[in-house]
């Protein structure tokens, strides 16, 4: 009795998670944190979607981290193959053409679960107990935004929805002003705004905060196991553009901090704000209007993080990757 009451507490404490992705090598650097750490979260799937390569690559990609990760228990969906309504892009001038830098791929032994990402998102939310289930976003929201417009009433099993994406202090790393993810597919964004759910953004505004150095890229690549060695020699290759471009003595790993927000919230800080998606088309196209300083008097329907403890997310990620194999 003892063994079962124990059991259960610790499950209702554990985040039941879906992780919606496009590897990317930052994306497969996130996935490997999640599933290096089960005692907080419980992936109930990951579900993918086309954004830094062609969805086939990126479910690929997802599959590969579930390899090396060792957790074939977890189901991937293969979603949305190109954005709502605007022309797909991709960024394999950052990711490589396999959407995975530093790292010869291969054909991974197991297969896609069967039907579709955005047929399990309907399903499960519809099912889920109410406000139970956390999305964690690192990719076009393209996925979440058909599901929500095929079946609004399926908000009632989120809990909340932590985005990858945007970007205000920081300016934009596609276009000026926009960041890849919202660029990508703003329409998508703009459905998953207004269906009321809560949500966190995570932009670069801190991402760009979070960059590797050669200690903390030292750290991985010197863990003594597949893991370590993998997530070394692809932020190795990965951040080398970002460097260049933007002149910084490190890069972002962006897609990983959603993991370690959910894993370690106290690592960052940030600001309840309104936001919006400028979708029209022109300079600003996937540009994130986030009203900082309240400006516009709208109510605040993001929580925008803007800091984070670099050191505390790279000793987060050490600590994790030692786990696996
Ligand atoms: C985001 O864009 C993608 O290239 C990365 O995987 C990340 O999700 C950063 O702007
Ligand atoms: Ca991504």
């Amino acid at each position: 009795m003892a063994l079962l009451s124990g059991n259960a507490a610790t499950a209702a404490d554990k985040i039941d998670l879906i992780i919606d992705t496009d590897p990317g090598a930052d994306d497969v650097v996130a996935l490997l944190l999640a599933m290096a750490s089960p005692d907080e979260l419980n992936i109930r799937a990951i579900t993918t979607v086309a954004g830094n390569v062609r969805l086939d690559k990126t479910s690929r990609n997802a599959r590969l981290a579930r390899e090396w990760a060792g957790r074939t228990d977890i189901p991937i969906y293969a979603g949305a193959p190109r954005p709502l309504l605007r022309t797909p892009i991709y960024a394999a001038n950052i990711h490589g053409a396999e959407g995975l830098p530093g790292v010869p791929v291969h054909e991974p032994t197991l297969g896609l679960a069967e039907g579709n990402a955005v047929n399990y998102l309907v399903d499960t939310l519809r099912k889920a107990k109410p406000h139970s289930i956390t999305l964690a976003m690192l990719g076009p929201q393209t996925n979440l935004a058909l599901a929500l417009i095929q079946a609004p009433e399926i908000t009632q099993g989120l809990k909340e929805v932590i985005v990858m994406g945007g970007a205000h202090f920081n300016g934009g790393n596609i276009t000026p002003v926009a960041e890849f993810n919202l660029f990508a597919d703003p329409e998508a964004a703009e459905v998953v705004l207004g269906s009321g759910v809560k949500l966190t953004y995570v932009p670069l505004d801190v991402t760009h905060k979070i960059l590797t150095s050669e200690a903390r890229l030292q750290q991985i690549a010197g863990l003594d196991n597949r893991a370590g060695q993998l997530v070394g020699d692809i932020l190795n290759e990965y951040v080398k553009a970002d460097m260049l471009h933007y002149g910084l003595p490190g890069g972002p790993v962006h897609d990983a901090s959603v993991i370690a927000y959910l894993l370690q919230p106290e690592l960052f800080s940030g600001r309840e704000i309104h936001m919006s998606v400028d979708s029209r088309e022109g300079p600003t196209f996937g540009q994130t209007i986030a009203d900082w300083y309240g400006t516009l008097k709208q109510p605040a329907n993001v929580l925008w993080i803007e800091n984070g403890d670099a050191q505390g997310f790279f000793d987060l990620l050490t600590e994790r990757l030692k786990r696996l194999p």
